[in-house]
């Protein structure tokens, strides 16, 4: 078995932002439209949004976007990303190529001596070919390339499959992608979930070490563990059987497809599942929550991650320090969010630290990876 570190991060922040205030604005023109036709229907109004309650349940403020063409049109409400031909490279391989570009500068190894791409995401364009391969194609790495998705879990879990596969020496390097092109999913007329995601794609290049190797300011993977549990409370419908379950194909709804979610459930559910896993999971280790130096968790919920820590910490309140927060200006970037955390939190640690990165969502599943800084 191989020494498995992490030698080379990249993440790409989409440049626009939106803020709540800008899409209550755009929600609630957009409702107070709808509930003049539903009046003269006779149906229930519709409620309104309100920036100062998505601050407050969720830590959210604003959002990037990969298109803001489009999003906060009341008639539209969508961003407007135009199909590319066949021939041009797609939408998510370029973003996720953008993040995978930096991650082996980050590295200095040449595309040439990675021998593998996972595309890990909670958002795929397509089934085939694999946004994968076209990443392989334009960065120019050798070996193989596969998709693979498990909701906002799925960078952790790329992270788990490959170093499992470096470990094994099946592979040398592997390159895990994931281009968060979640705004395209989101409905944004529906009040429970229109303001919680936002647009992200983070690279980690995932390689083997000799015995006795040292690499100072990289992270050797200690292991990796992977938990999941079916739940319908957060699903999308989105699929190539929307047509075929039409009795009319001549048009396929797509907002009824889009991501819906029973935020309340969801929260207290993986609260518990989320805090059941760490404690487990680092105990396996000789482990405590208290070892960690840091904690980088999926980025949904400001309240729920900090909850997750204080059961967790046995009653005692964790500061950002400890468990940074990144979805306070990105929101919730689904499988990106947490990379992200690590990305931007980790230069201040020191030799012989240990950080978790703990990712949950849809599935419900939950991935981590116990990290020792070199
Ligand atoms: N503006 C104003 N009020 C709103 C609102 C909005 N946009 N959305 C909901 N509300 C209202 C509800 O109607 C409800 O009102 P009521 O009490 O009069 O019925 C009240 O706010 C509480 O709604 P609830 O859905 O219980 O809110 P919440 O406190 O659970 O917060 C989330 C909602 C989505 C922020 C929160 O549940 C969450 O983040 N859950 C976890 C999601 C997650 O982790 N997902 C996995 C990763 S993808």
């Amino acid at each position: 078995m191989h020494r498995v570190i992490i030698s080379g991060m990249g993440i790409e922040i989409p440049e626009s932002s939106i803020s709540n205030e800008e899409l209550v604005e755009s929600f609630n023109l957009w409702v107070g439209q709808e509930n003049q036709q539903r009046e003269r229907e006779g149906l229930e109004p519709l409620s309104f949004s309100s920036a100062s309650f998505i601050e407050h349940a969720s830590g959210i403020r604003s959002r990037h976007v990969h298109t803001p063409k489009g999003i906060l049109d009341p008639d539209r409400m969508a961003p407007y990303i135009p199909a590319r031909d066949d021939d041009d490279l797609s939408v998510t391989a370029e973003f996720g190529a953008k993040a995978g570009r930096k991650a082996l500068l980050d590295a200095r190894v040449p595309p040439g001596e990675v021998d593998m791409v996972i595309c890990a995401g909670s958002h795929l364009q397509r089934l085939y070919p694999a946004i994968a391969i076209e990443i392989q194609k334009e960065l120019g790495t050798g070996g193989a390339a596969f998709d693979m998705s498990l909701g906002c879990s799925s960078a952790v879990a790329g992270l788990h499959v490959a170093y499992h596969l470096v470990r094994s020496g099946a592979h040398r390097r592997v390159l895990v992608i994931t281009p968060e092109l979640i705004t395209a999913h989101l409905n944004f007329r529906d009040r429970q979930t229109h303001f919680i995601f936002g647009d992200a794609a983070t690279a980690l290049l995932v390689e083997a070490i000799e015995e006795g190797d040292e690499r100072p300011g990289r992270f050797e993977v200690v292991d990796t563990r992977s938990w999941t549990q079916f739940s319908n409370n957060i699903r999308s419908n989105f699929s190539y059987l929307n047509r075929a379950a039409q009795e009319d194909t001549s048009s396929v709804p797509a907002e009824g497809n889009l991501i819906k979610q029973q935020g309340n459930k969801v929260f207290k559910e993986v609260t518990v599942a989320g805090h059941r896993f760490i404690v487990d999971f680092l105990a396996e280790h000789g482990h405590t929550p208290e070892s960690m130096r840091r904690f980088w968790l999926h980025q949904a919920n400001a309240r729920m991650n900090a909850m997750i820590l204080k059961l967790s910490f046995g009653g005692v309140d964790v500061g950002h320090d400890r468990a940074p927060m990144v979805l306070d200006r990105l929101g919730n970037t689904a499988a990106a969010g947490a990379i992200v955390a690590l990305y931007e939190n980790h230069k201040d640690m020191k030799a012989g630290d240990h950080g978790l990165l703990c990712a949950f969502g849809a599935g419900y599943s939950i991935g981590g990876a116990l990290l020792r800084m070199m």
